[in-house]
């Protein structure tokens, strides 16, 4: 599949790429710089020594993409996703953000549509948004030697875009779980401030979750 990982040069897009390149699907990074997103392009390709990795605009790569993954801090979508709409028309869009905000009162800080896959949804109205990979931590993604020891939370409106997305997790080795509607995007966000705050407590780098009972 032709995956576009718009904000691919950060941490978890960069791991999300290498994952998927290792297992055959292609890779477009998008970046605010077209530039630096054919350098990080190169790295990966030089990483995992596999070929289908390029890097574009994050217009571009929004373009070319069949599914595009939003790897952008959550203050980044109001700027990113207007240009994107109409090359996202139809397609399926994962929301792996998270919004937090550290150093104030309080670590998780959704806006006012309820989850920042909501708001993507609402800048994104043509689009078919799945939102996952909050618990799936970057140090964990770009340890490609090992597998990950956890489930894939998703959830979303169309049910083929979530089959899509979870066929795409069990390409890299994780278990998908269905949790339901888009409008549990914020609970699912909200778990990853508690994976954060264990990780700083316990002095980890990637605590994940499982499901018990399934
Ligand atoms: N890191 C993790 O372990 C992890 C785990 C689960 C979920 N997440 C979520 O996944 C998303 C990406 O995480 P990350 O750690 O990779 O984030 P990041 O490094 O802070 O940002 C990713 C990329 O977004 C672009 N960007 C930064 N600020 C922007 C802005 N204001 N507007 C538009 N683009 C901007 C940058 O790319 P360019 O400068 O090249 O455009 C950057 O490389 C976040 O929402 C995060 O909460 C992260």
């Amino acid at each position: 599949m032709n995956i576009a990982i718009l904000g691919g040069t950060g941490k978890e897009g960069a791991g999300l790429a290498a994952r998927w390149a290792l297992v055959g699907h292609s890779i477009i990074i998008g970046s605010r710089d077209a530039e630096r997103a054919k350098t990080k392009a190169a790295e990966l390709r030089e990483q995992t020594k596999k070929l289908p990795i390029m890097g574009e605009s994050n217009a571009e790569a929004a373009r070319l993409g069949t599914v595009i993954v939003v790897a952008l801090p959550a203050q980044g979508l109001a700027a990113t996703l207007p240009a994107v709409r109409e090359a996202c028309h139809g397609k399926v869009v994962i929301s792996t953000v998270v919004p937090l905000t550290f150093g104030g009162p309080r670590l998780f800080t959704p806006p006012a549509a309820g989850s920042s896959a909501e708001e993507a949804q609402a800048l994104l109205p043509d689009a078919r948004v799945v939102a996952a990979f909050h618990h799936i931590a970057a140090h964990e993604l770009s340890e490609t030697e090992h597998a990950i020891e956890c489930d894939l939370l998703l959830c979303g409106g169309d049910a083929s875009a979530k089959d899509t997305v979870a066929e795409l997790a069990r390409s890299m080795g994780l278990r998908p779980i269905d949790v339901g509607p888009l409008s549990n995007a914020g609970p699912l966000e909200g778990i990853t401030a508690i994976l954060a705050t264990i990780n700083r407590r316990y002095k980890l780098k990637n605590s994940g979750i499982k499901i018990t009972g399934l």
